[in-house]
This record gives C-alpha cells, sequence and structure tokens, in this order.
C-alpha cells in the first residue's frame, strides 16, 4: 500500500508518495506562477492547479509502479484563499490569495466587530477570505451574486478529487468563519458577510476521511476503487504533521514563501492582541498558533528577478562563515505585513545602498530582514506564552546554510534542520491519508524526523545581531511613514 500528500503550494504543486511505514517512495513537482496585476493583489487561476495535479499524477505513476497500489491522499494547501464557484461548480473568476491585501478595509470592517475576534480567535487580516467576499461584493457584484459556494484552493482539489465540497478546520480556521475554539463554523460571522452554511464545505477533521477518489479519476490513474481522501490541511499544519509537531514545546520556523514561526498548542488560548494566529491543527483536540511574515523566500525571488540570478546562486555566493550585521538594512514588506504589525499597506525598502554596494551585500541584507521580520513573529509567539528550547526549520530557504546561522543566532536558539528524507507539507498530507484509511493514532504516524543538522547561534555575533535587530524595530516607524508615501 502507499499514500499520496499533494501540497498545493505557492509556487506549484508537489505530490510525495510514501510506503505503509512512512518512508518516501519518490515524489513531483509542476511548477505555477501568481498573477500580480495590481500592488498588493495576489491570484491563480485553479485550472493550472489541476494541470498541475495531472502532471504531478501521470509523473509519478510512470517513474513509480507503487503508485498502483495507492490506498489514500490527503491535500494541503496554501491558507485563506477564495475560490468562488457558481452552482453547477464552475470556477467563477481566478481565486484570490493569501498575500493579496485588496480587502484591506473591509478586514478592518470586520475586524472592529468584536464577535470576529472573540469567536475566530484571530484578528481578520486582510488576507483571510472572509473580507475578500465583502471586497467582491462591493468591486465584482456580477461575481458574489452567481457564488455558490466558496472554498479554499485545497478544498477545491478535494472537490476535483472527490466530486464533494469538503474542508478540513485547520485551513478552515484562516476564513475568519470558523469558531476556532469549538471547532465548527459560526454561522453568525457568516451571515455578517451575506453567507450562509450552504454555501461552505462540509468540514471534518484534517485526518479524517473526506470521501473517495472519484471513480473515473480512479480508472485514469490506474488505481483501485475506494481510494481514501482525507480532510487535509493548511499548509502549515500540514508541514507540522509532517515533522510531528502536534503539542506544546514543539514548533518550528518555515522559510517558505511566508515566513512563519509556530508553535503546537494542546489548549486554545487565542492571544489576537499579540497579531500571533490561532488554528486549529490537522488533529482532533490539538490546535497551534504562529506568527506570519507575508516575504520570506518571496523577497529572495524579488531579488533574484532583479539582479536575473537564480536564490541559490545568491545564497551560495556569501561567506561560509555568518558576517556581522550588515550596513545595508532591508524592510521585507513587498506585500504589507501580518505579525506583528497588521499592516497591508506598508512596501519595502532598502536603505543605506552606496557605490560599493553589490549583490552580494544586498543578498545579505535581504536574508537579514527576512530573519529580523522572523524574530518578530517569534517574539509574538513568545508573548502568547509559547516555550522552546529548540526549533526545527524547514522551507525551500532553509537549503541555505548562511540563512539558517543567521536565523540561529538571530532568534538566539538552536535551529534543527531535517535530513535524509522528505520533509514538509506534502509529507503531513500523506500522513493525514494514512491515518485516514487505518484509523490509527496520529501520533503512531506523525513523527519526528530521527535525523537532524544542528545550528547552534553563532554565540560571537549574538549581542551584535541582537542590537542590529532592536534598530530595525525602532527603524520600523520612520520606515513606515517612508513607505506609505511611494
Ligand atoms: C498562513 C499563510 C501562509 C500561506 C502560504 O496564514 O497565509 O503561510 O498559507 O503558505
Amino acid at each position: 500500500m502507499c499514500y499520496l500528500g499533494l501540497d498545493l503550494g505557492t509556487s506549484g504543486l508537489r505530490g510525495i508518495l510514501i510506503d505503509q511505514d512512512g518512508n518516501a517512495i519518490g515524489s513531483s513537482e509542476y511548477h505555477y506562477t501568481v498573477n500580480c496585476p495590481h500592488s498588493g493583489w495576489a491570484e491563480q487561476d485553479p485550472a493550472n492547479w489541476v494541470t498541475a495535479l495531472d502532471h504531478v499524477i501521470s509523473d509519478l505513476k510512470t517513474r513509480f509502479p507503487r503508485f498502483a497500489d495507492l490506498r489514500a491522499i490527503g491535500v494541503s494547501g496554501h491558507m485563506h484563499g477564495a475560490t468562488l464557484l457558481d452552482k453547477g461548480g464552475n470556477v467563477l473568476r481566478p481565486c484570490i490569495l493569501w498575500n493579496d491585501t485588496r480587502s484591506d478595509a473591509q478586514a478592518k470592517m470586520l475586524d472592529a466587530m468584536p464577535e470576529f475576534r472573540s469567536i475566530s480567535g484571530n484578528i481578520v487580516f486582510a488576507g483571510f477570505t472572509a473580507p475578500k467576499l465583502l471586497w467582491l461584493k462591493e468591486n465584482e457584484p456580477h461575481i458574489y451574486e452567481q457564488t455558490k459556494t466558496v472554498l479554499l484552493p485545497a478544498a477545491y482539489l478535494n472537490f476535483v478529487l472527490t466530486g464533494t465540497y469538503v474542508s478540513d478546520l485547520s485551513d478552515s480556521s484562516g476564513t475568519s468563519w470558523l469558531d476556532v475554539r469549538n471547532r465548527k463554523l459560526a454561522s453568525n460571522l457568516l451571515e455578517v458577510c451575506g453567507l450562509s452554511a450552504d454555501m461552505m464545505p462540509e468540514l471534518v477533521e484534517g485526518c479524517c476521511a473526506a470521501g473517495v477518489l472519484k471513480s473515473e479519476l480512479a480508472k485514469r490513474w490506474g488505481v483501485n476503487n475506494n481510494v481514501v481522501v482525507a480532510g487535509g490541511a493548511g499548509d502549515n499544519a500540514a508541514a507540522a504533521c509532517g515533522i510531528g509537531v502536534l503539542t506544546d514545546g514543539q514548533g518550528f520556523v518555515s522559510l517558505g514563501t511566508s515566513g512563519v514561526v509556530l508553535a503546537g498548542r494542546t489548549d486554545c488560548e487565542p492571544s489576537p492582541e499579540t497579531a500571533v494566529h490561532t488554528f486549529c491543527h490537522a488533529v482532533p483536540d490539538r490546535w497551534y498558533q504562529m506568527g506570519v511574515m507575508l516575504s520570506a523566500t518571496d523577497s529572495l525571488n524579488w531579488l533574484s528577478r532583479l539582479v536575473d540570478k537564480s536564490p541559490k546562486d545568491l545564497t551560495s555566493a556569501l561567506s561560509q562563515d555568518l558576517k556581522p550585521p550588515s550596513s545595508l538594512r532591508y524592510f521585507p514588506y513587498l506585500s504589507g505585513e501580518r505579525t506583528p504589525h497588521n499592516d497591508p499597506m506598508v512596501r519595502a525598502g532598502f536603505y543605506g545602498i552606496d557605490q560599493r554596494s553589490d549583490v552580494r551585500d544586498m543578498t545579505q541584507a535581504v536574508l537579514e530582514g527576512v530573519a529580523f521580520g522572523l524574530r518578530d513573529c517569534a517574539e509574538a509567539l513568545m508573548n502568547t506564552g509559547a516555550q522552546f528550547e529548540r526549533l526545527y526549520v524547514i522551507g525551500g530557504g532553509a537549503a541555505s546554510d548562511y540563512w539558517v546561522k543567521l536565523l540561529a543566532t538571530v532568534l538566539n536558539i538552536p535551529l534543527e534542520r531535517p535530513v535524509g528524507g522528505e520533509f514538509g507539507a506534502a509529507l503531513g498530507a500523506a500522513r493525514l491519508g494514512m491515518v485516514a484509511a487505518l484509523g490509527v493514532a496520529p501520533e503512531t504516524v506523525m513523527r519526528p524526523p530521527t535525523s537532524v543538522e544542528i545550528f547552534e547561534p553563532v554565540a560571537d555575533l549574538v549581542v551584535e545581531f541582537d542590537r542590529a535587530y532592536k534598530q530595525f524595530k525602532s527603524d520600523f516607524s520612520s520606515h513606515k511613514n517612508m513607505s506609505s508615501r511611494y
């Protein structure tokens, strides 16, 4: 038997096949892009996700004959996106993504209603799903009126796979329509947006069955007729499952398109005033809290496009040893920021450039700006009472030793980078599929990595980076004023 995890990421769809013991059989990836028609906007056509799915499946099927023994699937996805369907299940417009901040005014309006924070447990951030629907009502009423179902990206893929509308609680936590403590839809919050529960998918726990693979797909894929599809998860909850972060004291830093510092939680104790997110985990009776920055590897990707060098080339040009803080300053706010600022309008900035500044200096400054943004997230998380002795580090950016050393030093905490295997949201999604199919306890499947590489803070530079971080923090308000002028 084998299990398939699909991670619908911001830059591409990744599929991983694992065996009964949880070991990777193989993986495949297919990339797509994000459209940014205006500053702060980010959209994707769900048809591109389906194309990516077709490519990933046919690649896995061709390269790994064990695909034919598929028993279950789990889907994880980038969170908060609004995929709007008409009464026939047709997509009405491109999905508005998690890092799209066009609905700032609508988010502020909802956030000012006390019931949103008290029930959903979170600030209504501009990237969340609910304000997007109000934006549509005001700006694209013809689409709003035809909308009969609102799905998150992972739930849309669940629909493609099963033909039914089902989502999981971890992903739905980011809509602003979920009662996060009681793990159920809050119909009063939906009503404020002019919506009703029958426009929402059915909600299940991420590790429970959501349905079975449609028979026409089973036939096309060459698998049997009762492949279970799990509820799935938002990408950060799935990544937590992939690395065994399920409870207090466990956590990770993720250097993905977004940057995340996440803590597992056994209780639900929202703390919206810290701008930390409090969401249901993908397993029952567990939650997690996280600080989220919007442009982590996205910042490096931006520099990479600008200078026409790959992110890998940029980071490998840096020295082996960590350098003291740069004299250049990068503020990593390409499309606004969530934790701790909740400011969709602030933009990025580069300061201190002189005639000698080169691409290497700019790369160093970008990595540092992102590390400082993640320290902001970690401090906010610590204000909720989260404590760690160490954190895992995952995500595409974690491939850079320099970046990981820098992060360990800026956070002043040892970071553990998993080695010798597949980690991340796709693995977590496959594990959710396995738990859903076998009905076993999640802890038995969602184990921590067996081998890690430890990056200790560079002791000689901890104080200097602490000073630089404090300067970054105190410069923020001047930067904010500057950036709002342009
Ligand atoms: C979490 C968030 C991002 C996306 C994309 O709240 O918006 O982490 O899920 O990864």
